[in-house]
């Protein structure tokens, strides 16, 4: 072979070695950028359009909106301010759009003014004050005074009890609110921790969500029927059937049952079990779970979460009249009442 050619072959040989050198490293860029870029998720996010990504919310209606307060099972409660007069609100807002179904919205949006309109009729010490209702961008919601304290439930676990004149003052109070609620016929149907604000530093009790709990009732067509626990519910108020005053001062006995004893007269594995306990099955003793509970407490408990409502209080002044004598009895027997 002659020298040329051997040296052409050569030249060859490494050209085409530097050439799939230069292929491979271009690959490898190409792909180590790629692998870079994933994290943007490009493709996931052309997927999502752009009017559903979240947007925070800054006005509503008449109000600027501060910040998130909670949710509950309606939707989200905000603090705002009014833009005309500045006093602070809590706003409680429910996306009927998202909640209901084209037929079914017409219904809904007129019982949630309706019931949004008991709320404001409703003016006692003992029930948060509700201002006003409106719907703004697809949100219906309903202004209310602005509560400091906390929802009950934060005094619901056996460590972090109530002192007990605590936590009978503050059934009480919640007793006369609700025979005042009671006597104007408009039932709650939503008595339960969450739905009752204490502050400490004042010792006020608030009732809340007065007439908005009907609108959990009514079947949500996209979302399903929200029904959040049944631990509160009268057996008949579970069973559907026609309830008044008394289903509320059942579900305020099986709050003061918690309040008391940290913990609920009845405790299932399942839902199932929990409504067939609630309809059927008696309430264990409050002091079995809190032995050191006043014999006439626990009295005061069973007969207000009877299951025949007949054999209950009738009404909430009853009801807080028990919880007055035992609040004085108690009080007689602590050193410092006594007189000197
Ligand atoms: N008037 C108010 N002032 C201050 N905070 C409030 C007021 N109303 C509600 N909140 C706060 O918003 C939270 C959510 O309230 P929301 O009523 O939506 O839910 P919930 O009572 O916990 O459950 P549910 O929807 O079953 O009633 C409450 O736990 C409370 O912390
Ligand atoms: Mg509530």
């Amino acid at each position: 072979m002659k020298v040329e050619t051997i040296l052409w072959l050569l030249g060859a040989g490494i050209t085409g070695v530097l050439g799939l050198l230069v292929w491979l490293l271009l690959r490898w860029r190409v792909t180590a950028s790629a692998q870079r870029a994933a994290p943007v998720r490009l493709g996931a996010q052309r997927e999502i359009p752009p009017v559903l990504m979240p947007v925070a919310l800054t006005r509503l209606g008449p109000y600027q909106i501060e910040r998130e307060l909670g949710r509950g099972s309606m939707g989200v409660v905000y603090q705002g301010y009014e833009l005309d007069g500045g006093r602070a609100v809590a706003l409680k807002t429910m996306a009927l759009v998202n909640e209901f179904d084209e037929e079914a919205l017409a219904d809904a949006r007129s019982r949630f003014f309706r019931e949004a309109e008991t709320a404001i009729r409703l003016q006692h010490v003992g029930i948060v004050k509700a201002y006003a209702s409106g719907e703004d961008q697809d949100l219906a919601w309903i202004a209310m005074e602005y509560l400091s304290g906390q929802p009950l439930t934060q005094w619901t676990l056996p460590e972090q009890l109530l002192p007990l004149p605590d936590a009978l003052m503050v059934v009480r109070l919640a007793a006369l609110a609700l025979d005042y609620a009671h006597r104007q016929h408009v039932v709650h149907r939503d008595i339960k921790p969450a739905n009752l604000m204490y502050d400490p530093d004042t010792r006020k009790v608030k009732l809340t969500d007065f007439g908005v709990a009907r609108l959990t009732d009514a079947n949500r067509t996209r979302t399903g029927l929200v029904l959040g626990t049944p631990a509160f519910m009268s057996p008949e108020q579970l069973a559907g059937q026609h309830i008044d005053a008394r289903s509320d001062l059942y579900s305020l006995g099986v709050t003061l049952y918690q309040l008391t004893t940290g913990h609920l007269p009845f405790m299932a594995d399942s839902l199932g079990q929990l409504m067939y306990a609630i309809t059927h099955e008696s309430p264990q003793d409050p002091r079995i779970a809190n032995p050191r509970l006043p014999a006439v407490l626990a009295e005061i408990i069973l007969k207000a979460v009877q299951k025949d409502a007949s054999m209950r209080f009738q009404n909430g002044a009853q009801f807080a009249l028990a919880l007055a004598r035992l609040e004085v009895v108690l009080k007689g027997r602590t050193p410092h009442a006594k007189p000197a």
